[in-house]
């Protein structure tokens, strides 16, 4: 006998299946009718509460759900998204090795590959995986006041529960990579350090003469977002990191800039000489460019693939124009779409969007990490 719980989740499916498929067929023309596959996936979840996709309904999903990713500037090569399909995985050791062969394989020496790899779905009798890293690559950050942190203030938590599962420490440097967490399907959170030759990183140098090289500025190459669960026509992969390539405001401005991440604005204005005494010199502004100029001129050096906002602002607006001729409404967030600098210096300002949910998607599961957290670990 089935629960109302139970009933109400198969209807759910059903309903979100059926969706799914009907769009899977019109945009797939040469996959033909789609009643024959919609009747079978209504009968396999009847019979099982939940229906297995076809690799080629897999692949196609988890582009959509980036062409549906509204925060995304990046939108623009969605259709060539590579998807590695490791559904049959659900161990944490397994899952790990394959992240980390996932990071190889989208790095590509330097030549970075839109990749996503898929790990098993939650079924009606377990849960799915869970990687607790919001990224496969993300550095530790020690200590608890914001005046004594070393390294990314932003990882603070999951460094500290690194150390509660047994994970020692590194060796205290502002990038120390920090291990993988993952929690296998009905397993207890595992950690594992990330292979060298899986993490490809870029030192950070100045184009105006080389003073910044005893700094020891770095980023890693990879931005591969692992927190998120990847939901297609009512299943839902909550282990699916997925990677593009940076754009290069996200480290200059953001993660290097943010007054709460390492918030180097102040050094950087230091370094080159300006005076810091006065809002009114702009010296912010100033250390912002100099920074982002920093970062663009490093990831080219090291033949490392980075985009300037610029150049992704026009392809965003090219990938607007291509999915308003087949017939497709873009939604976008515009505070997320226009860059953290010289925002109305591109064109992506000058306009609005409409902020519309579409699925497939990838989307924040609400009490993930609580969940994560919540694990007995002894
Ligand atoms: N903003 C995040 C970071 O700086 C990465 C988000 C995804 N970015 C991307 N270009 N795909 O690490």
């Amino acid at each position: 006998m089935e629960t109302l719980q139970q009933l109400s989740t198969t209807a759910h499916i059903w309903s979100e299946a059926e969706e799914f498929i009907r769009l899977f067929h019109l945009e797939n023309p040469s996959a033909g009718d789609p009643r024959d596959r919609l009747a079978a996936v209504r009968r396999e979840i009847e019979e099982s509460g939940t229906y297995r996709h076809t690799h080629e309904e897999l692949v196609h999903g988890a582009r959509v759900a980036w062409r549906n990713s509204n925060r995304c500037i990046g939108r623009l090569y969605w259709n060539s998204l590579r998807v590695r399909d490791r559904r049959d995985l659900t161990g944490g050791d397994e899952i790990a090795a394959e992240c980390f062969e996932h990071l190889r394989e989208a790095t590509n020496g330097g030549r970075i590959r839109p990749t996503i790899t898929v790990f098993a779905p939650e079924a009606p009798d377990r849960p799915g995986p869970l990687i607790w890293n919001e990224q496969l690559v993300r550095y530790a950050g020690y200590g608890d006041h914001p005046s004594v942190t070393v390294g990314d203030p932003r990882n603070r938590e999951l460094t500290e529960a690194l150390r509660e599962i047994g994970w020692a420490g590194g060796p205290g440097t502002p990038f120390d990579p920090l291990p993988l967490v993952v929690q296998g399907c009905d397993d207890k959170p595992r950690w594992f350090d990330l292979p060298a030759d899986a993490v490809l990183e870029v030192p950070i140098g100045h184009p105006d003469g080389d003073d910044w090289a005893d700094w020891g500025l770095r980023w890693h190459a990879v931005p591969a977002i692992s927190n998120m669960c990847l939901e297609i026509g009512g299943i839902r992969y909550p282990a699916a990191p997925f990677n593009g390539w940076y754009m290069g405001t996200e480290i200059g401005a953001r993660n290097l800039g943010d007054s709460d991440r390492y918030n180097l604005l102040p050094v950087v204005a230091r370094r080159l000489g300006m005076d810091t005494s006065s809002d009114r010199s702009l010296w912010k502004d100033r250390a912002l460019v100099e920074l982002n100029r920093a970062v663009l001129h490093s990831f080219d050096r090291a033949g490392v693939t980075i985009a300037d906002h610029h150049t992704e602002s026009r392809r965003f607006l090219t990938h607007l124009q291509r999915e308003e001729c087949k017939g497709r409404e873009v939604g976008a967030d515009w505070s997320w779409i226009v860059p953290p600098i010289s925002g109305s210096a591109t064109p992506v300002f000058h306009r609005t969007y409409e902020d519309r949910r579409q699925t497939p998607a990838y989307v924040h599961l609400p009490g993930a990490q609580e969940r994560a957290r919540g694990i007995d670990l002894v």
